[in-house]
C-alpha cells in the first residue's frame, strides 16, 4: 500500500494521504505563552510539506502547570486572532491540523513548579528527583475543573479553525498518570481498577464530544505499556483502546514511555519501535491506528502500511530536518532519513546526558524552519547541551538514563 493513498475517517472526512505528523513543542510561545508568527510559519512550512495530518506540539490547558518553557497555553479566546491565522496556514494545501492538548502532571520540571500536581503524591522517582518537586494529590473537584479545561481548549482549537484535536494520553503526563497504577493510587472514583483509572480520559473525551459535535477528529496519543512493572500495561492499553473505540474515538496514535523510560525516542534509526503491540491491537479493535517512532525509510513506511499493522505513518524528527519529508518521500527525491544520537565527544558527559538535549536539537531545527533558514544536520551536542542548561540549570542533567537518543 502507498503512503500517498488517501483514508477515510469514521465520520467521513478524508485525509490526503497517510503521513501523519507527530507532536513536537515547539517551545515558541512568548513570555505570556501565547503563540506567534513563528507558530504561523512554522505550520505553513509543514502543510506545504505535504502531510496529510500534522500534530501540533502540546498546547497545555493551564498556565500554571507546564511540561517546558515557551509552551502554548490556551485557556480561553484571548488569543484568537493569532489561533485563527495559525490554524489557516496550516490548513492550506488541504492538510488537517489538529491541537495536541495536555496537562504534565508532575512532570513540570522545579524550574516551572513548585508543587505540581499529580492523581496521588508519588514522587518522580530517585533519579528524577533533582529536576522535579514532588507532587501534591489533586482534590476530587480539581479534577473535574481540569477535565473542563481540557474541554476548553478543544473548544477553542474548533472556533479557531483547527481541524481536530488530540488528547496527549502518553509519555508520562498527567492522562497517562491517570491511567498508571504506579502514579494512582487514589480511593476515590479516579483511582483503583481500570474503570476507574480511566474516568479522567473518558471525562474529558465525553466532554470533548459534546462541545466538538459528531464529527470532528478526536484523537488520543496513548502508550503501548509504561515498560514498567507496576505502571500501565499492554494488556491494559488494549482495553482502554477498545473501551475509546466504543464511545467513537477517531484515531489512535501509538507510542510508550514516559521520562524515566523514555522508550518513545530511544530506539536505533532502524526500528519502529511500537509495531508489535499495534499488529495485536488491530487484531482486537476495530480503530484507525498510528504508529510513531523510528519510521525512516519508504520501504519501512509501505510495508507496515501493507501489512496492515498501520493506518498512517506516525513521524516527528524526522519533519524537525526536513519539513517536506512527504512531498520528497511521496515524489521519490528522497535518501533515508538518520537522526542520530547526539555527542559532545566526551564520553562521560554524554553518559549524563538525557534526551533532553536531543529535543532541544530538535526544538532548535523547529526555530530554524520558523525563521526561514536551512536546518542544520549535525550530531554536536554542545550547543543544544548550552541551550539546556541555559534554561533549566545544571539540574537539567541529572537525570541519568540507560539509553538515549
Ligand atoms: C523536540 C521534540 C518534542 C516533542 N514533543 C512532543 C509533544 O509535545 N507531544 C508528544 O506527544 N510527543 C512529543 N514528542 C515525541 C514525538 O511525537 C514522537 O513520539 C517521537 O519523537 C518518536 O517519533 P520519531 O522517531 O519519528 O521522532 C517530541 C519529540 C521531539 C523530538
Amino acid at each position: 500500500m502507498k503512503v500517498s493513498e488517501s483514508l477515510e475517517l469514521r465520520n467521513g472526512i478524508t485525509l490526503k494521504n497517510r503521513f501523519f505528523k507527530s507532536a513536537m513543542s515547539e517551545t515558541m510561545a512568548n513570555g505570556r505563552n501565547q503563540p506567534g508568527e513563528k507558530h504561523v510559519r512554522l505550520y505553513h512550512e509543514w502543510a506545504k510539506g505535504g502531510a496529510g495530518v500534522v500534530v501540533t506540539g502540546n498546547v497545555m490547558v493551564d498556565r500554571n502547570a507546564l511540561g517546558e518553557p515557551g509552551n502554548v497555553v490556551i485557556e480561553d479566546e484571548k488569543d484568537m486572532d493569532i489561533l485563527k491565522r495559525w490554524a489557516e496556514k496550516g490548513t492550506e494545501y488541504d492538510t488537517h491540523l489538529w491541537m495536541q492538548i495536555n496537562h504534565p502532571g508532575k512532570q513540570s520540571p522545579k524550574t516551572m513548579s513548585k508543587e505540581p500536581v499529580a492523581p496521588s503524591a508519588i514522587p518522580m522517582g530517585e533519579a528524577l528527583k533533582g529536576a522535579f518537586n514532588p507532587p501534591r494529590a489533586l482534590e476530587n473537584g480539581e479534577i473535574k475543573s481540569l477535565v473542563e479545561r481540557y474541554v476548553k481548549t478543544a473548544e477553542v482549537a474548533k472556533k479557531a479553525g483547527f481541524t481536530g484535536v488530540q488528547i496527549h494520553g502518553a509519555h508520562g503526563y498527567l492522562v497517562n498518570q491517570f491511567l498508571s497504577p504506579h502514579d494512582n493510587r487514589r480511593d476515590d472514583e479516579y483511582g483503583g481498577d481500570l474503570e476507574n483509572r480511566m474516568r479522567f480520559l473518558m471525562e474529558i473525551y465525553k466532554g470533548m464530544r459534546r462541545v466538538l459535535g459528531e464529527t470532528f477528529p478526536i484523537s488520543l496519543k496513548l502508550n503501548s505499556s509504561d515498560f514498567n512493572q507496576e505502571g500501565f500495561t499492554e494488556a491494559e492499553s488494549i482495553a482502554v483502546v477498545e473501551k475509546m473505540a466504543d464511545m467513537g474515538l477517531d484515531l489512535i496514535e501509538i507510542s510508550g514511555g514516559n521520562y524515566k523510560q523514555p522508550k518513545m525516542s530511544t530506539g536505533t534509526d532502524s526500528e519502529v519501535f511500537f509495531l508489535d503491540y499495534a499488529q495485536k491491537l488491530k487484531e482486537k479493535v476495530d480503530i484507525l491506528v498510528v504508529v510513531t517512532g523510528g519510521f525512516r525509510s519508504k520501504e519501512s513506511m509501505e510495508a507496515a502500511l501493507e501489512k496492515g499493522h498501520t493506518d498512517m505513518i506516525g513521524i516527528a524528527r524526522p519533519m524537525a530536518l526536513d519539513p517536506h519529508l512527504p512531498n520528497r518521500i511521496m515524489s521519490d527525491d528522497y535518501e533515508k532519513m538518520t537522526t542520530r544520537r547526539l555527542t559532545t565527544g566526551i564520553k562521560g558527559l554524554d553518559e549524563k546526558m538525557g534526551p533532553a538535549v536531543g529535543n532541544v536539537y530538535y526544538a532548535m531545527q523547529l526555530k530554524r524552519i520558523a525563521e526561514g533558514k536551512e536546518t542544520q544536520q549535525h550530531t554536536n551536542a554542545w550547543r543544544p547541551l548550552l541551550h539546556l542548561i541555559a534554561t533549566h540549570g545544571p539540574q537539567a542533567l541529572k537525570p541519568k538514563r540507560r539509553k538515549r537518543r
